[in-house]
Parts: structure tokens; C-alpha cells; sequence
């Protein structure tokens, strides 16, 4: 796995044959890490440079200390992408990574070329929501990261991918095993600290899909309509047979919506 200086990222290289078209940078959701992008990994072979950080903490033994606010996350971001010489991207953000999208929109939007919002949703925390996340912190400090697979994989994964494919919720469970507590609980309160991007999503004039499975529980469709009439010029994919890690669900409907919306309105 690359690494640069404190960012640790998958990537993926265009072939020398396939004329380059720029960087796709990919945010991962909670509580699972840049891991969960291997299937997008191939959108390389068009001719994308595809990036893929892991959020501060993310994935394995690093020490490094938890995130402060969604802000932070999205500054990392930024500092990466400079770090890497790239001056703007595609920026792809599902769920929690919509959430630091919307951030890097709000504090630096010149390094977006083109959106896409998968599974997320702009409003802030409600406050059953904020003290739902108090209940996961607690859960997590003191029942470890097993006790938040348990919680979250159901929510996580759409009903149709938990009744007929163990090997997706295999990974799935995987991938959120793979995180230090910390990490875990540090995204939970800079989730629960976020601010609400409703009012940015008029003013967003890059080209930009949404996203979103149709079997998602934790953003569901509604939120991602509602975004598409907010937004000028969007465009709206519902993935089939998929719930909220849509992109893991079914990466083949999620490619084909990416590739179209990379083909035809970047
Ligand atoms: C995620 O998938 O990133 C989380 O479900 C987002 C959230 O809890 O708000």
C-alpha cells in the first residue's frame, strides 16, 4: 500500500496505453476503511488515476490520534492531494466520505472537478442521532470493535446481500474489524459534530451523480431524490439489490453508473 509522509492510500494507475483523464479520489464510509473501494480499483483501466486515503486511524496498528471533526478529515484530504501534485479530482464520497466531500466543498471546492455522492445525506446529526453516536462510543470503548460489527453490519449491508451473498458480508465484516477503536470512535464524533450542507447543495456547479442503494436504510432513497432536485444537472442512480455499501453490493451496476457519469458528463 503507497504511503506518503502520515497518508496511507490504495491506488490504482492507468495503463500506459489508455490516455489519462485525471485523478478519482474515493472516501470511504464508517466504520470500514479505503478497503472497500477494491472494486472501483479497476476504473483505472479508463484511464483514472484512482486514489483511495484511509481516514486518520483507519486500518490497522497506526497510532495515530483520532479525528477531531469531519473538517480535519477533509484538510487531510487536500494535504494528500497536494502532496500527490494533483491539482483537482473527482471526488466520490459514500456516506461518512459524502459527509468530508461536502466539507472539502464548503473550505475548498476548487479541488473539485466533478461529485459524486453515494449514500450519504447533507443534513447535520439530529438529536436522536447525536445520542445514538454516544451510545456506539460507549459501546465501542467497552466492547471493542466486534460489538460495533455486530451493531452495524445489518444497517450497513442491504437485506437481499445479508440473505444471499456471506462472502460480501464476510468482507464487510472484515473491513470493519480491521479498525482500532479509536479510530472508530473518533469518527463517530466528528460525524455527530458535522454541520448541516443542505444550503451548499444549490450552489454546487460541477457535474455530479448521485448515487444510491436501493435498499439503503441509513440514507435512503428519499434523501438521495432529495438531493437530485437540490442540486442543478444531477444525475440520480438507484443500484439494485443493493443497501448501503452499494459500491460492495453491486459493483457492477455502481461501475457501469460511474463509468457512464465519467464518460459522459465530466
Ligand atoms: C457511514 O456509512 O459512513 C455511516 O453510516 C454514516 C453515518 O453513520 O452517518
Amino acid at each position: 500500500m503507497p504511503t506518503l509522509g502520515r497518508f496511507r492510500f490504495l491506488e490504482a494507475q492507468p495503463p500506459a496505453s489508455v490516455r489519462p483523464r485525471g485523478a478519482l479520489l474515493l472516501l470511504h464510509a464508517f466504520p470500514v476503511n479505503a478497503r472497500m473501494w477494491q472494486p472501483q480499483l479497476s476504473l483505472a483501466d479508463r484511464g483514472w488515476r484512482v486514489i483511495a486515503p484511509h481516514f486518520r486511524g483507519f486500518d490497522g496498528e497506526t497510532p495515530d490520534p483520532p479525528a477531531i471533526s469531519i473538517d480535519d478529515l477533509a484538510g487531510d484530504v487536500i494535504d494528500l492531494i497536494d502532496a500527490l501534485h494533483i491539482d483537482d479530482a473527482i471526488v466520490a464520497g459514500l456516506s461518512m466520505g459524502g459527509y468530508v466531500a461536502f466539507a472539502m466543498l464548503r473550505h475548498a471546492p476548487r479541488y473539485i472537478r466533478g461529485l459524486v455522492l453515494a449514500d450519504t445525506r447533507p443534513q447535520a446529526d439530529t438529536p436522536e442521532g447525536v445520542e445514538g453516536r454516544r451510545r456506539m462510543i460507549q459501546l465501542a470503548s467497552e466492547k471493542g470493535v466486534e460489538a460495533i460489527a455486530d451493531e452495524m453490519l445489518p444497517k450497513l449491508l442491504g437485506e437481499t446481500t445479508r440473505r444471499t451473498r456471506p462472502d460480501i458480508v464476510e468482507t464487510a465484516r472484515a473491513l470493519v474489524l480491521s479498525n482500532p477503536v479509536a479510530a472508530i470512535t473518533g469518527a463517530l464524533r466528528a460525524m455527530m459534530a458535522r454541520p448541516d450542507s443542505t444550503p451548499l447543495l444549490s450552489s454546487v456547479h460541477v457535474p455530479t451523480l448521485i448515487v444510491v442503494g436501493e435498499e439503503d436504510s441509513v440514507t435512503p432513497r428519499a434523501v438521495a431524490e432529495e438531493m437530485h432536485t437540490q442540486i442543478p444537472g444531477s444525475a440520480l442512480v438507484v443500484v439494485g439489490g443493493a443497501g448501503h455499501l452499494s459500491n460492495l453490493e453491486n459493483p457492477v451496476v455502481f461501475n457501469d453508473a460511474l463509468a457512464h457519469f465519467l464518460d459522459h458528463r465530466v
